[in-house]
């Protein structure tokens, strides 16, 4: 049932170029300049005259959050806020029939994501569902929503569920531009195009696995870890300490890479490794400067690099290389060595990796 891995997260993250097309077959069709989800096309002015959006989540769910983030405030111009679910629902929080609310879910049955999910409908708010499992709480208790097709998530540490998450999160971005006029169409088709080849990218960022367990193997020791990303990257950044800390039972903090030096740079010494997404984008030369800032305090540097960077590769301890994609794709292939490295580090300190300590599949108690 392992499909020949020896656990199921290194097979649930090693099947991300298939569950992904699954997630966008059908839906997505590149030639035609067309992206359509069933559960969007008669909601779509539900979208396009909110005030707001409001995205409830938790844990890596969240994290998929915030990439929603920054591509609907880039592409459809709505102003977008990401709550943590668990919080939301306790904060009388403002919200009306103006607003519209996505909630993301893998099992659909986390009972904060649901909770604020009947909050926000008993304010009149039009609720949208993400979720992977098919005709689970949260999708019946939406108003409508998009299934991702991840297929059943085994391992505890989510991976495909949220890289499918994106997928759809991006499609409903780039249909809601389309109809609001908010993205040209050279714009639309580039990144239709963009999205279609990110399985194959995927698979490719997947074979430098065996680069990754060498990685692993130098820091497996280490007690702490850092993570640091700018832009559409600092929710992976944050996805990569969470899937790090929950498997491998190692510290790890996630960070927007500016933020350093507003504290976190104090943690830095020879004993900290700091895995820092470094990829080609307009952020690049920040992050260059950042990367710098740690080597003179001898911080350790793991760099995740687009493929074929000369730059970052010189100054780095080690690098992981992914093949280039539009910026506000590149959450999808940065995210996959972040995941093998926390799972090969888990492996080598043999921890269980498909059923951490203290942490359940479906989080149903509040
Ligand atoms: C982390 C993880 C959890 C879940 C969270 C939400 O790897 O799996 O943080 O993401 O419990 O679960 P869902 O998406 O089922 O609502």
């Amino acid at each position: 049932e392992k499909g020949g891995y020896d656990h199921f997260m290194l097979k649930e993250i090693f099947e991300q170029p298939s569950v992904i097309k699954d997630t966008y077959r059908g839906r997505l069709l590149a030639d035609q300049g067309i992206v359509r989800l069933g559960g969007l096309e008669n909601y779509i002015e539900k979208f396009t005259n909110a005030d707001r959006i409001i995205i409830v989540a938790c844990g890596t769910s969240w994290h998929a959050g915030l990439v929603a983030e920054y591509i609907f405030e880039d592409l459809v111009r709505i102003p977008v806020e990401v709550e943590y679910a668990s919080e939301f629902r306790y904060r009388n929080p403002i919200i009306s029939e103006k607003d519209v609310v996505i909630a993301i879910s893998q099992s659909g049955e986390t009972a904060d994501t649901l909770a604020a999910i009947k909050l926000a409908k008993s304010k009149g708010a039009f609720v949208y569902g993400v979720c992977n499992v098919v005709g689970s709480t949260i999708s019946r208790e939406t108003h409508t929503g998009t299934y991702t097709h991840a297929g059943p998530e085994i391992g505890v540490a989510s991976t495909k569920a949220f890289t499918t998450q994106i997928t759809v999160l991006t499609m409903m971005a780039l249909r809601l531009a389309k109809a609001k006029g908010t993205i040209s169409q050279s714009d639309f088709m580039l990144y239709l195009r963009a999205l279609e080849l990110i399985p194959n990218q995927v698979e490719e960022a997947l074979k430098t696995d065996d680069k990754i367990t060498e990685i692993s193997a130098v820091f497996k020791d280490a007690r702490n870890f850092l993570y640091l990303g700018r832009g559409y990257n600092f929710p992976v950044a944050l996805e990569g300490a969470l899937k790090l800390k929950e498997i491998s039972y190692i510290h790890a903090e996630g960070y927007p890479a500016a933020e350093m030096k507003h504290g976190p740079i104090a943690l830095i010494d020879e004993q900290m490794p700091v895995v820092v997404i470094a990829i080609k984008s307009d952020h690049y030369d920040k992050v260059v400067s950042n990367i710098q800032e740690i080597k003179a305090r001898k911080g350790k540097i793991i760099a995740v690099v687009s493929k074929g960077d000369t730059v970052v590769k010189e100054m780095a301890d080690y690098v992981m290389e992914v093949p280039h994609t539009t910026e506000a794709l590149t959450p999808l292939l940065t995210t996959i060595p972040l995941q093998l490295l926390s799972y090969h580090i888990a492996v080598m300190l043999g921890r269980n990796v498909d059923q951490p300590r203290n942490l359940a599949k479906s989080v149903t108690v509040e």
